[in-house]
Formats: structure tokens, C-alpha cells, sequence
């Protein structure tokens, strides 16, 4: 990992030597460099100043410990010398994280030392992590710049969505994404828990819930315990969502009086929004959600509690005579109207329990006080609305990781721009921040990892650093270095990716596929489900989902193209091209599309990703030879570019944009 990490910065000198910036993600807020480095050799030790909680201690512990890992040198203290780093915090400590915590720190490193300051145990967590983050393999060995950085983040709310309820993600997977968001500073997390397919926590009070509703794939309250533990210890709150009055299927299999129409209901097993929905009309449908709440919302520390709210179709509620007549005799004459009052009703058992109420943009209606907070789906301008109206909120809509967009494109969405740019400085202040959603119809425990990393480090800098960073350049170059080392944290994007790749080769040589499935991407926002071919039962086991969202091969390569085709391609670019196009066209994945059933269904996506990398190759000689292109060759490439237009086996071919690019650049010669 060291050798790749160094070829990184590698590439990154000779591509922009200009850059003076750390390879830190998020950018911090104020960064000044100078002159030396303090090197990280077998004395690396680290001294805590001042009063110091439990979570600064295992905090320094974890550094340690993962600087050891990576860098391979066994730490025998520091002896006489100076500790390497001081960590001087003068918190007495909460042990669990809450919203308004001050999380702002500074650090100044020299060749002799460096000193973390932070008003909290938080704020030193967020500064341990840009420590490790700055330590970089150099000539003299492993060292951090010197420098001085004052850090605080532009959003208190940075969270990322995990659906554990659409597919299950064990215990163990949660905490290594909670490692992972822990190193880009995100703050809570959004823990998705029922769903029309399954719910996912023990509940002792209506423990059908869990024991019908689960297929036994449920977290224990211990483990939820363990779970909270364990990102407290890193400066991650997290908030339950319970999704209702709709997405509840699952709750009904062993509560059908819940319902608005008689049961019996199953586990649902297929993806969308569903006709299922609780009752708001029926008195005991609010006691059990009173003693419901009350055993979550002590489970669950956090002051919020997400209680969803989004995709209520309104179907049951329309096709019965008895809420019918409730809406009349209560003067409702909209569902929304009805499903205020659920609110309403939920918001006031929640504020019984201590709780706050967050919920998806559906629940925005002014009954509702403007002490909920909403989460937007749907965009700037409800975002905007909900703002100006009053009310908190927090941007979703963009950071929709499932929607398998790339890196920049999460990057450039801004929860105060669009219609939110035109609101005064009171109302963008009830802007609190944003989260990535990690949405599972198609993901499993075994893909999750791949499909939130490294993209969401994209979205976690939009939520911390200044406005004003918004290189995507430069962003992609500090996440080119820190997605490999996420590995060191814990994420198993990697090995879990060979594995898969493995399987589908039946443990032959996974190379040419490899070389292949570096510039393919799965296919884009709803086209999957689209298709209505898949249940919760269908295997995630295919080439789409072994392959990454974003390739950043493909990038480079599409970079180096526009670079090449605006005359200012170097000899070196010339010859990466002509070299990766060589290593495509000759790709020969057919015998193990032939000795694998899995892999039947990428037949013509080797044949149509072959050619293209063959019309690649001749549009690159024919611009440099300045040789003729018949009108053969011309037919051949328009229907190679033609075939590639399309996905194949649920993938897109990421080179045809740029092969097509260099095709027409040889055509209009
Ligand atoms: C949502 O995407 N329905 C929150």
C-alpha cells in the first residue's frame, strides 16, 4: 500500500506541480505550510495534556495503532526524547456525541513535534484524523509536513444513510464504515432500520416486530448498544429512523391491526413504494407507538428521531369507508392533511420521550412545530421553502450514493446553493447540513463498502470544508490517494472486490477481467430496478456488482483524451493513451465467459468493449500518421461507437466517450 500510496503522489507531481495543497479530505478550513517535516519513526509516540476523557484515550490508542499497521515500523516509545505529538484538550466529557458539540481544533506540526489543541475530545478525534491523514511516505521515510491548520467544520450535520433493512449489513459492517466516516469527519449516523422488507432491531416489548419481520436478520439491543458505543468513541451520533406511517410492511406481518386494511401481510420481497401503511385514525395505533417509542428512544441516545415519512400513497387510506369519515369529521379533505396529524400525534409522544422529530420533506406542514427537522429528497427549492418557512433542514437529495453517479458529481451539489443561495443569512442558518444515503435494494455486506467509499468523502467535504473549495480536480487527486488507505481504516472495498471477482471466475485467473472492469461502471440512478426483475432474493452476485461506481481509470483516460484532442497532449499522455488502448483491444475474457455461467450474460460486453478499444486505437494512428480513414473503417467505428451507446449485462462501457471523441477528431481531419 506504501508503494502505491508514493506512485499517487507521483502522478500527482508530475500532473500538477503547482499544487500546494495537503492530500487532506475534507480540506480544512485553514491551512498554512512550512518549511520541514517531522518524521514518524519507531519513537511515534503520542502524550495527552490536560483532562482527558475516555474517548481521547482510545482515540490516541486507535492512531497509534493504525499508523503502526500502515507504516510497518513497530513504535518502542519515545524514551527521552519529546513525545512526537501532544494532544492538549481541556474537555471533561460527555460520553456521547450531540448536535451542537464543538468539534474545532488546530494543529501545529514542526521537524521537532506537533501540538494538537482542541476545546473538546471531538474536536481532538477530528484533528488526530488530519494528522494521520497528512503523513505521507517521502525519500527520508514517513513524515508529516510542517505546518499549521485552525479547523472547524461549515456543517454541525454530516451524516450518512445506511439501509440496513432492504439488505441486511451485519454488525461488524457497520463499524467499519463507522472507522471510515470517522476519518472524513462525518458526524452522524443515519440508521435506516424498517422497511416494507424487514425490520431490523429487537424489540421487546413487540417482539413480532422483529421475530416476523426480519427473516432473523435483526440487530439484538446489545448490539445496537455496542453500535452507538462505538461511534460515540469516535464522534458519531446516531439516529434511528423508523420509517412510518408507509414503508412498514414488515411491521405488519406481526401487527396487522397497525394496518389501514386487514391483513394477512408478508415480508415484502420486491422494490418501490407500497400500498401497506398504518392507521392514523385508530386510538391504538398511537399506544403502540407510544410504548414503541419509549423503549426505542431509550435505546437510542441521540435527542433526534427520525420517524421517515416519505411515500405515503394513500392507497389503503382511500379504500377505506372508516377513514374516509374520519377525515370528514375532522375536516381533512387532503391525505397530507391526515398524515400531518399522524405527525402531529407522533411528534407529541416523541417530545413525551425527550426526542425531537426529523423526517423525510413529506413531513414539512405547518402543524407541525419548528422544532422538527427535515430531510430533503426532493431538492433545493423544498430545501428552500422548508428554510424560509422556518424550519431546519438537511439536503439528501444529490448524495443519493445508490444512484452510482461519480464522485464530482455528489461534489458539486451544495446544501446552501441552487434555491438556496437566495435565502438571508437567518434562513441558510437553518440549513444544518446534509447526509449521503446508502440506499440497499442493490447492495449487500459484502458490495456496501465499494459503493459508499471513497464517494462519500466527496460529500463529507462539501459538508466541512469552506464553500470556496470546489476543485473537482483536486478533490479526485486527495481521493485518489486517501480510497486505498481507506483499507488501513477498515473498509473492504478491495479484497471483498477480488472475491467476488474470484467467484465469478470460478478461482481462475481474474486478470483479464480485472483489466476489463476497470472502465465499466453499473448502469445509473433507478435503471436496475427499473427493469422490476429483481426481490430481496435475487443473488447480488454478478459483474455489476463487483464493479465500482466510478472508474477512475476511465477518468484518467477521458482526461488525457480532452487533453491530447485541445493540443496539449505530451508525449507521455500520447503514449498512456496509445498503452491503455493497446491493453483493452487485447483483453481476452472469452474462456472465462465460457466456463462460467455467471459470466455468460458479458459476452457481447467483451465483444462491443474490444472493439471499441481497437476504433480507439486506429482513430489515434490515424490522427498521428494523418492516414485516411476509408469509408469502411468509418462505417466499422460508427457501429462499434454505436453498439457501445448502450449497457450491457447492466454496465456501461466508461471509454466510449472519449473513444468517440477521438474517433470524430480523425473523421473531421
Ligand atoms: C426517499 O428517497 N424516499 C427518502
Amino acid at each position: 500500500m506504501i508503494r502505491e500510496f508514493h506512485l499517487a503522489c507521483v502522478v500527482l507531481l508530475v500532473a500538477c506541480p503547482a499544487i500546494a495543497s495537503q492530500p487532506v479530505i475534507p480540506v480544512p478550513a485553514h491551512v498554512e505550510t512550512r518549511d520541514g517535516v517531522l518524521s514518524i519513526d519507531s519513537s511515534f509516540a503520542v502524550s495527552i495534556k490536560g483532562t482527558c476523557d475516555h474517548r481521547l484515550r482510545v482515540a490516541v490508542d486507535r492512531l497509534t495503532d493504525r499508523i503502526q499497521r500502515e507504516t510497518g515500523i513497530p513504535f518502542h516509545g519515545s524514551g527521552d526524547r519529546p513525545p512526537t505529538l501532544v494532544v492538549s484538550c481541556t474537555d471533561t466529557g460527555g460520553t456521547i456525541p450531540t448536535p451542537g458539540d464543538d468539534e474545532s481544533y488546530t494543529l501545529d506540526v514542526s521537524a521537532g513535534g506537533a501540538l494538537l489543541q482542541a476545546p473538546s475530545s471531538i474536536g481532538a478525534v477530528r484533528g488526530l484524523e488530519t494528522f494521520w491523514q497528512l503523513m505521507q511516505p517521502g525519500t527520508s521515510g514517513v513524515g508529516v509536513p510542517a505546518l499549521h491548520i485552525a479547523d472547524s467544520p461549515r456543517f454541525p450535520w454530516r451524516g450518512l444513510l445506511i439501509d440496513v433493512a432492504r439488505h441486511w449489513i451485519p454488525p461488524d459492517v457497520i463499524k467499519r464504515n463507522l472507522d471510515a466516516m470517522s476519518t472524513v469527519k462525518l458526524n452522524v449516523l443515519h440508521f435506516h432500520l424498517s422497511e416494507d422488507q424487514g425490520f431490523r432491531v429487537e424489540c421487546k416489548r413487540f417482539p413480532k416486530l422483529h421475530q416476523l419481520g426480519s427473516d432473523g436478520h435483526y440487530f439484538t439491543q446489545d448490539e445496537i448498544r455496542e453500535i452507538i458505543r462505538y461511534a460515540a468513541e469516535r464522534g458519531i451520533r446516531v439516529i434511528p429512523e423508523f420509517d412510518m406511517p408507509g414503508h412498514t410492511t414488515s411491521w405488519f406481518v406481526g401487527y396487522p391491526e397497525l394496518a389501514s386494511a386487514p391483513g394477512p401481510y408478508a415480508i415484502e420481497r420486491t422494490w418501490g413504494v407500497f400500498d401497506p401503511t398504518m392507521d392514523p385514525t385508530r386510538e391504538e395505533t398511537y399506544e403502540f407507538l407510544d410504548g414503541f417509542i419509549g423503549e426505542m428512544a431509550r435505546l437510542f441516545p441521540d435527542p433526534y428521531f427520525h420517524i421517515g415519512g416519505d411515500e405515503v400513497n394513500g392507497k389503503q387510506w382511500d379504500s377505506s369507508a372508516t377513514i374516509a369519515a374520519f377525515k370528514k369529521q375532522h375536516g381533512m379533505s387532503t391525505n397530507r392533511d391526515l398524515q400531518a396529524y399522524f405527525n402531529k400525534r407522533l411528534e407529541m409522544i416523541l417530545s413525551r420521550y425527550g426526542k425531537r422529530m426529523i423526517g423525510w420533506d413529506e413531513i414539512f406542514h405547518p402543524d407541525l412545530p419548528t422544532t422538527i427537522v427535515i430531510q430533503s429528497w426532493r431538492g433545493p427549492a423544498s430545501l428552500a421553502e422548508i428554510a424560509r418557512s422556518g424550519y431546519r433542514g438537511i439536503l439528501s437529495n444529490g448524495y443519493y450514493l445508490d444512484h452510482m453517479m461519480p464522485a464530482s458529481y455528489h461534489y458539486a451539489i451544495d446544501p446552501r446553493g441552487g434555491e438556496a443561495a437566495a435565502l438571508d443569512s437567518i434562513q441558510a442558518q437553518r440549513i444544518l447540513g446534509g447526509e449521503a444515503c446508502m440506499w440497499a435494494e442493490f447492495v449487500t455486506a459484502e458490495n456496501v463498502d465499494s459503493r459508499i467509499w471513497p464517494r462519500a468523502a466527496a460529500v463529507a467535504e462539501r459538508l466541512w470544508s469552506p464553500a470556496s473549495v470546489r476543485d473537482s480536480s483536486d478533490m479526485y487527486r486527495r481521493l485518489d490517494i486517501l480510497s486505498p488507505r481507506l483499507e488501513w481504516v477498515g473498509v473492504r472495498e478491495r479484497p471483498n472486490r477480488t472475491l467476488m471477482l474470484e467467484r465469478l471466475t470460478g478461482y481462475r485467473d481474474i486478470s483479464p477481467l480485472q483489466r476489463m472492469q476497470e472502465v465499466l461502471e453499473p448502469v445509473k440512478f433507478y435503471v436496475r430496478s427499473h427493469t422490476g426483475k429483481y426481490t430481496s432474493w435475487t443473488p447480488l452476485n454478478r459483474l455489476v456488482d463487483a464493479t465500482l461506481p466510478e472508474s477512475r481509470e476511465a477518468r484518467r483516460f477521458g482526461e488525457a483524451v480532452d487533453s491530447l484532442l485541445a493540443d496539449r497532449g505530451t508525449v507521455s499522455v500520447r503514449r498512456r493513451i496509445r498503452e491503455r488502448l493497446i491493453r483493452w483491444s487485447a483483453v481476452d475474457v472469452q474462456p472465462l465467459v465460457a466456463q462460467s455461467a455467471l459470466l455468460h450474460e458479458i459476452d457481447s460486453l467483451a465483444v462491443v468493449f474490444n472493439g471499441l478499444a481497437k476504433t480507439g486505437l486506429e482513430a489515434l494512428t490515424a490522427m498521428e500518421q494523418k492516414t485516411v480513414v476509408t469509408p469502411e473503417q468509418r462505417a466499422g467505428w460508427l457501429r462499434i461507437l454505436g453498439a457501445a451507446d448502450r449497457p450491457y449485462a447492466e454496465l456501461l462501457i466508461t471509454i466510449a466517450g472519449p473513444v468517440r471523441r477521438l474517433a470524430e477528431a480523425a473523421l473531421l481531419r
